[in-house]
């Protein structure tokens, strides 16, 4: 590979059989339809969840209109076709004991023609170049995707300094089964552990039905309100690890139909939120519906409206007829502790590796992350962009 500048670079192939010119710069306002059709092409389809809007509003709802209303993006093109793009937005992160101006990755993807040529490694080097100055304390991204897991393996990436897992409760095993295949020895197990776990959490569930606390109001809201900045502030000194939940961050992330279709709901006694749950029904493979528990939030030490609003989950998505819900959880954490008392099964999947967190410009806060017990650190789906 030939490089002249980070704007105007000539790639050639491994086999010298094509030389390729392409050049990286900032988005422009106006292309997102170009750079949707690139994601719907690298995605095999994006986003990956059905949306009552087009796609396109959807990515403006994400990159133009978040909380802060800031972005960097850059794109990859080869004369007027953009083959790469790669995006992130900012927001606060609580750590240790201070909110921190962070960068969340979001999207990087090149077009499958254009591949292993190095385009996203100079996206990367331009978008760095974009973000200077800005003030960044510290990134955040996940991605499942192995390249870019492995990618960062061999850049000796900070990964999340603790253990996250992803837990699933099966429903409906044959058709799980159907989907996935038996011959896979972890869909075995899960095959016959998710049956026996559907017992327990039936059992389970009714239980703490019956023990339900009828003064906690559990309802369906549409919109957050005021209160929950209270409820912000109560909650926040008991984590040194969470995205800062305000009303204006909540309503633009789960209550903004480009968004997505989110069920959001909030216990509430004598008017005060005393926590919240949001779910999702993902309908995109429309006979294979998933339900996904995006966030729960609680006050502190409120393990019992942390268990009302799970059992609310659980019978929400019988209804909706889901074929398997999960959730993403902190091993350890209180709420994992109920998740899997309700029958949920941890998948093996390398969930840490998923989720990487690097320090830019932190101090003693850092630290005090590092050495957080599970209960004071919050992970969810919601923190990303999966659902
Ligand atoms: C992931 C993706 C963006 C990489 O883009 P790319 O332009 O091919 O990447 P680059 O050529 O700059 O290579 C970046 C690194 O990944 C490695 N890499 C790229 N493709 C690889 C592959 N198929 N297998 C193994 N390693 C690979 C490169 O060797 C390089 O590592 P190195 O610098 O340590 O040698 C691209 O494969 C893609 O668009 N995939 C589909 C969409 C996606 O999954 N995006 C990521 C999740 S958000």
């Amino acid at each position: 590979m030939l490089k002249k500048n980070i704007m105007d670079l000539t790639v050639k192939m491994d086999d010298n059989s094509k030389s390729v010119d392409y050049h990286v710069r900032p988005y422009q306002p106006g292309e997102e339809e170009r750079l949707v059709e690139l994601l719907n092409f690298s995605f095999n389809g994006w986003p990956q969840f059905d949306l009552d809007c087009s796609p396109v509003e959807h990515w403006k709802w994400k990159f133009l209109e978040n909380p802060l209303g800031l972005h960097s993006i850059v794109v990859a093109e080869i004369d007027d076709k953009i083959i790469g793009f790669i995006g992130e937005f900012y927001q606060y992160v609580k750590v240790g004991d201070k909110l921190l101006y962070s960068r969340r990755s979001a999207e990087s993807a090149v077009h499958s023609d254009y591949r292993r040529m190095g385009v996203a490694t100079q996206m990367g080097i331009q978008i760095k170049e974009l973000r200077q100055g800005k003030g960044v304390q510290m990134g955040y991204s996940a991605s499942g995707n192995h390249i870019i897991i492995k990618y960062r393996e061999r850049r000796g990436t900070y990964f999340f300094p603790h253990v996250l897992c992803e837990k699933m409760l099966i429903r409906d095993v044959d058709k799980f089964l159907e989907r996935y295949g038996i011959k896979n020895k972890f869909i075995k197990k899960i095959g016959f552990l998710g049956l026996k776990s559907i017992n327990t959490i039936i059992n389970a569930v009714k239980t703490d039905k019956k023990n339900a606390h009828d003064d906690i109001k559990i309802k369906q809201i549409h919109e957050f309100d005021e209160n929950i900045d209270r409820f912000w502030e109560s909650v926040k000194d008991d984590y040194y690890f969470i995205i800062e939940r305000t009303q204006k961050y909540l309503n633009w992330r789960y209550c903004d139909k480009r968004g997505g279709d989110y069920y959001v709901v909030t216990a509430e006694e004598g008017g005060d939120v005393l926590g919240y749950i949001v779910l999702r029904v993902n309908r995109k493979l429309e006979d294979y519906p998933v339900g996904t528990i995006v966030d729960l939030l609680t006050l502190p030490g409120r393990l019992d409206v942390a268990r009302q609003l799970i059992v609310h989950a659980v019978d929400y998505f019988d209804e909706s007829k889901v074929i398997s819900m999960n959730v993403w959880t902190v091993k350890g954490h209180p709420y994992d502790v109920l998740y899997g008392g309700y029958g949920f099964l941890e998948l093996n999947r390398k969930v840490r590796k998923f989720f990487n967190t690097t320090p830019v410009d932190v101090g003693e806060e850092w630290g005090l992350f590092e050495s957080a017990v599970p209960g004071q650190l919050h992970v969810q789906y919601g923190d990303l962009d999966w659902i």
